[in-house]
């Protein structure tokens, strides 16, 4: 055997612990239909409902209906690898342990530390998003929580026209704060109460956690759907509006790479790539499918889909009601539907993004969790992480630390660039997957592919293309970061996990 850093864990092996059954392992409750909500719930969230507006705004005009078609292309060529290994390899680590199985136990490590950025971090912006959605929503009501427990601390909030706002939202050339009162936020308990609640639920049962998502994907599916139908039935009564709104569809570019112009539909894309993050965390749930070979990569894909187009129908309505130069702001999609006169329409909206955000925290710490399991199963974390509850048959030590960790996190640390941190890491885990699809084609053709990627070597390619050429888009800043985490994450593996490795004690 070679070097035992790339040490690689055999299929055989991977499709004994698939097999596993009993009180210790995971339960195999999810249908098609659970697996295809759970995606929808971790995709359509903050992204669509928040981002897209910025993106606009700032980077690609009614274009971004393009970022948001390139972003798509990108993510269905990941999509096709990920299915391919779901379908193939029905463990709950996902790209971690497709990793180990191609590229070896280092490489599986650095995913997995790096899934991290994805799932838990991910968890912990979308928390803060969920938190300020909350508050919005409430204000509407003129109900007013307390700023002292809306915000990280030493974030300054003012009192404005009868609401509290973060100061930082605040155009300030048009006001004088001098008059206005002010207060300074200690801990953001909202966002911490909201990761802590989805942690409870994570905890009683993958059943009862995927009812919940199914229910609330309802919701917020209604959301999207009643905007649509609204926003169409506007538009088809006012065609001079869209017309007007979409006279320059793609602005020309203002002088620096990335404002408008095709440099601006690129750089929309690696933006609101954010909202396709969660169709990849459908792969962490494939020990508690049913019929995985089968039913994952309808989760994967069909999720997928079903987002690309309702995204690129929404925001090819939001830039023809609402001029893009507007757009901006916290809540675009209910601006937009504010502006069609349908006063009702908002409210429908507001809960849909509030039932949105909540699904995608309660995806993306089932994903953490599933990931830190297997992890613990390899022996290259500690043995607690992985234990199985006897009754909820859940990983609910991993589940309860990590909810914990990651509500401390929404709670304190400003959340700002977090979100690019977000995109980075799960960009490096869909090159990685990508590679691994191709690798293991060349390497074991003889496998049995309940689904096998069309096109191949070619789509894996596309799919590390594009990852990463969004990747590239990204600022300098967030790369640090990216390098920073992952040496991190060496200090561990080779202070821990290359002890207690069991697939390098075999070898
Ligand atoms: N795709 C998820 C969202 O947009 C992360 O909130």
């Amino acid at each position: 055997m070679g070097n035992p850093l790339f040490a690689t864990k055999s299929i055989t092996t991977l499709m004994h612990e698939a097999g596993d059954t009993g009180e210790h392992a995971l339960k195999r409750a999810l249908g098609p239909v659970n697996l295809m909500t759970l995606g929808i719930g971790a995709i359509i969230g903050a992204g669509i409902f928040v981002l897209t507006g910025s993106a606009a705004s700032l980077y690609a005009g009614p274009a971004i209906m393009l970022s948001y078609v390139l972003a798509g292309v990108g993510c269905v060529f990941a999509g096709l690898c990920y299915a391919e290994f779901a379908s193939l390899i029905p463990i709950a680590g996902s790209a971690y342990t497709y990793g180990y199985a191609t590229l070896g136990e280092i490489v599986a490590w650095i995913i997995g530390w790096d899934l991290i950025l994805e799932y838990a971090f991910g968890a912990a912006t979308v928390g803060s998003g969920w938190s300020s959605t909350l508050i919005a929503f409430l204000q509407d009501y003129g109900i007013n929580l307390p700023p002292q427990i809306c915000d990280v601390p030493g974030a300054k909030w003012v009192f404005l026209d009868g609401r509290w706002i973060p100061l930082n939202t605040l155009k300030m050339a048009s006001v004088n704060l001098a008059n206005l009162p002010m207060a300074t936020a200690k801990f953001n308990l909202i966002a911490f109460l909201a990761i802590i609640a989805v942690t409870i639920i994570l905890i009683i049962g993958i059943k009862e956690s995927a009812n919940f998502n199914t229910a609330i994907v309802f919701v917020k599916l209604a959301a999207v759907f009643t905007f649509i139908a609204v926003a169409s039935a506007y538009l088809m009564k006012n065609p001079q509006i869209a017309h007007d709104n979409w006279r320059v569809f793609l602005p020309p570019n203002t002088g620096s790479f990335g404002s408008f112009g095709w440099s601006g539909v690129l750089r929309g894309a690696g933006v609101v790539f954010f909202a396709y993050i969660g169709f990849d965390a459908v792969s962490t749930a494939a020990q508690e499918a049913k019929n995985p070979q089968k039913d994952m990569p309808i989760g994967i894909l069909g999720s997928l889909t079903i987002c690309t187009i309702l995204y690129i129908v929404v925001c090819g309505l939001l830039t023809a009601t609402v001029h893009y130069s507007r757009l901006n702001i916290g809540a675009p999609v209910s601006l937009a539907i504010r502006e069609t006169g349908v006063k009702w329409g908002s409210y429908v909206v507001n809960a849909g993004a509030l039932a949105g955000l909540s699904t995608v925290m309660l995806v993306m710490l089932l994903g953490q969790s599933r990931v830190f399991y297997s992890m613990a199963n390899d022996g290259l974390l500690w043995k607690w992480a992985g234990e199985i509850h006897p009754r909820f048959r859940t990983p609910w030590k991993s589940t309860a630390i990590v909810g914990v960790l990651v509500a401390f996190v929404a709670a304190l640390v400003p959340i700002g660039d977090l979100g690019q941190l977000v995109s980075i890491g799960t960009l490096l885990a869909f090159v990685i997957v990508c590679a691994g699809v191709w690798i293991l084609r060349v390497r074991r053709p003889d496998l049995n592919r309940p689904f096998r990627t069309p096109l191949v070597p070619l789509v894996p390619i596309l799919g590390m293309l594009i990852s990463l050429g969004l990747m590239s888009g990204l600022k300098a800043l967030t790369w640090i970061r990216l390098v920073v985490w992952l040496v991190i994450g060496m200090v561990i593996y080779f202070t821990y996990g290359v002890k207690h490795s069991k697939v390098r004690n075999r070898v």
